[in-house]
């Protein structure tokens, strides 16, 4: 629409960018053994050590913690950057953020670098003359559609960038901007929307005759196919963790604004109803995947941010009236999702025999196939796909519904959540080693794989054209899943993964100007209607460098495994990985 001006101001690039630049299979009865309520009401007695890192608490330290039983609001949180997740001892102990030097002694910067922090700054967008966001991407040849906005999902990887480079302000401002728009009354037709919902994506306005400026926000009304994003209030609270850990500032997410900011997301998903799983039902296109794809239910790729957005916003909340209250069902929805998630979308060889072996119609607590899955539904793909040594959370788990499709995002969130235990995290990684070929190919990395077609792809998308197979959505390759890889690597050690995953990118990118995507069996082909300039294939290209050379900076967006959490874990007599 062209009375929209969007303040992409391409005076305020700083031309010189600052270049930096045997495990065990987990099988249900394992886990059945386990009594998870015990953690609840026996917490173990807590020796409060200010200086402790938050992170590292157990939920049920902090469930029985004197914290949330005196509702002791003046007990300050601490957010331990001394703590920070550090892989390699070459660059251990450094703080990541701010005042990082912009590149260690000895890191090549590649050439590509600089560009993409040229093109990362072509693309901010100002407000009343700060920096609020990023717009999606900066592509003249093509309809903009909704591309000329700022997305709160896009904008995650370039907010991290910038943490990384030393400059926050953009990042709190997009905070602070997004939880005003929070507010407003949001209606589709004559529905309202609840409180908490976060904006897909926001807009500045000029007004030329009064010459001001205002922000104008989709909550889903005019997104295509109507839907609510899930996904933003997820990241917003994964942000305001990452942007308080970088920075060391807890002011921000100590405000009150942003207390109520984080209540209000999460009352969304906590609250009672009919629900009999502690997963999240949401419709179809509510996040990355913004288009039907058959991603409604209770897909990984919403499971996992809900994972990790509850356990930051454990790290996040005072323990105050209101914020107690929500602590405690943050604690006891974080039990039963990882137990769920764990025991019923994992799936490995052993799991995938079982299941194909699986006896239907079973009534009773005493079944074993609970969800009523029938083996016949099972695709012939997965049996080749999955490695001897490997494995992944699947698509979704609905009643006889299994989604055995792979996803890139809900995996690795899985992993930087610890929503997978750290056997399940090897597994991922070996699958993607294993299966290279399918998975990063020539263009790291499919958004989920494998492509639906034909018959299936007519019923799955309702014949849409963009997402034809092995395209788009449905099986297309994204560059920004790239930074997921990366942290997802370091986090489990096997950086040289990354390393290889970002050497295949670099050999393309730049040169095709930063697709959105690309398409075909192994990604060898800008995607069809892909955008150019696409902000967040350059930012997540950043973040992945910068990662590697820092590899602190995965803090920001990793959470150690809750001890207290894990499920007692038994080798599987008749199969290893
Ligand atoms: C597409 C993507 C969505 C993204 C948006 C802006 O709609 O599916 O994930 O946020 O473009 O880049």
């Amino acid at each position: 629409m062209s009375s929209f001006n969007l303040s992409v101001d391409a005076n305020h690039q700083n031309g010189n960018a600052k270049n930096a630049a045997d495990s065990s299979s987990l099988t249900v009865e394992d886990i059945d053994d386990f009594d998870f309520s015990k953690l609840l009401e026996k917490p173990r007695p807590l020796n409060i050590d200010r200086l402790r890192s938050l992170d590292e608490r157990s939920l049920t330290e902090l469930a029985g913690s004197p914290q949330l039983r005196n509702a002791d609001i003046s007990a300050p949180r601490v957010h331990d950057h001394a703590a920070d997740y550090v892989i390699s001892p070459s660059v251990g102990g450094r703080r990541s953020g701010f005042n990082t030097p912009r590149s260690l002694p000895g890191f090549e910067s590649h050439p590509m670098v600089g560009e993409a922090w040229d093109a990362l700054r072509r693309s901010m967008v100002y407000f009343r003359g700060q920096p609020v966001g990023t717009i999606a991407a900066v592509d003249n040849s093509e309809e903009k559609l909704n591309y000329d906005q700022v997305f709160v999902r896009d904008f995650v990887p370039s907010a991290l960038a910038f943490l990384m480079n030393g400059e926050p302000d953009i990042v709190k401002n997009f905070i602070l901007k997004t939880l005003r728009l929070q507010s407003w009354e949001k209606k589709i037709d004559r529905f309202q929307l609840g409180e908490g919902v976060m904006p897909a994506s926001f807009k500045v306005f000029h007004d030329p005759v009064r010459n001001h400026e205002t922000l104008i926000a989709d909550f889903g009304e005019s997104a295509i196919g109507r839907v609510a994003p899930v996904d933003s209030g997820f990241w917003w609270i994964i942000l305001l963790r990452a942007y308080t850990k970088s920075t060391g500032d807890s002011s921000l997410a100590d405000m009150p604004e942003c207390q109520k900011g984080i209540r209000l997301i999460l009352s969304l998903c906590l609250s009672e109803g009919f629900d009999t799983f502690p997963t999240l039902l949401c419709a179809d296109g509510c996040s990355m995947i913004d288009r039907r794809m058959g991603v409604y239910g209770y897909p990984i790729e919403i499971q996992a941010l809900f994972f990790m957005a509850l356990r930051c916003a454990l790290l996040l909340l005072k323990h105050d009236g209101e914020g107690k209250e929500m602590v405690e069902q943050i604690v006891k929805r974080l039990h039963a999702l990882s137990y769920h998630m764990r025991s019923y979308f994992w799936l490995d060889s052993k799991q995938l025999n079982d299941i194909y072996r699986y006896k239907t119609e079973e009534y009773s607590h005493t079944a074993v196939n609970k969800f009523n899955v029938i083996p016949d539904s099972l695709p012939e793909w997965v049996f080749d796909f999955m490695p001897p040594h490997g494995g992944f959370f699947i698509g979704n788990v609905s009643p006889a519904r299994m989604d055995f499709r792979w996803f890139a995002l809900g995996n690795c969130i899985a992993i930087l959540s610890s929503l997978a235990t750290p056997e399940q995290s090897t597994a991922i990684m070996d699958l993607i080693e294993s299966r290279w070929e399918e998975l990063v190919g020539e263009m790291p990395l499919k958004v989920c794989y494998p492509a639906i077609e034909s018959h299936e792809w007519r019923i799955v998308t309702g014949c849409d054209p963009k997402n034809t197979r092995w395209s788009y959505h449905n099986g297309g390759s994204w560059p920004v899943l790239l930074w997921l890889l990366t942290a997802a690597c370091i986090k489990t050690g096997r950086p040289q993964i990354a390393r290889r995953a970002i050497e295949v990118a670099e050999a393309r990118l730049h040169k095709d100007h930063w697709p959105e995507y690309y398409d075909g069996k192994v990604g060898r082909y800008v995607g069809k209607q892909s955008r150019k300039n696409q902000t967040w294939s350059i930012a997540g290209y950043l973040v992945a460098k910068m990662m590697l050379e820092d590899p602190s900076h995965v803090g920001m967006v990793s959470l150690e495994e809750d001890k207290q959490m894990k499920p007692v874990m038994r080798r599987s007599n008749s199969w290893t990985c």
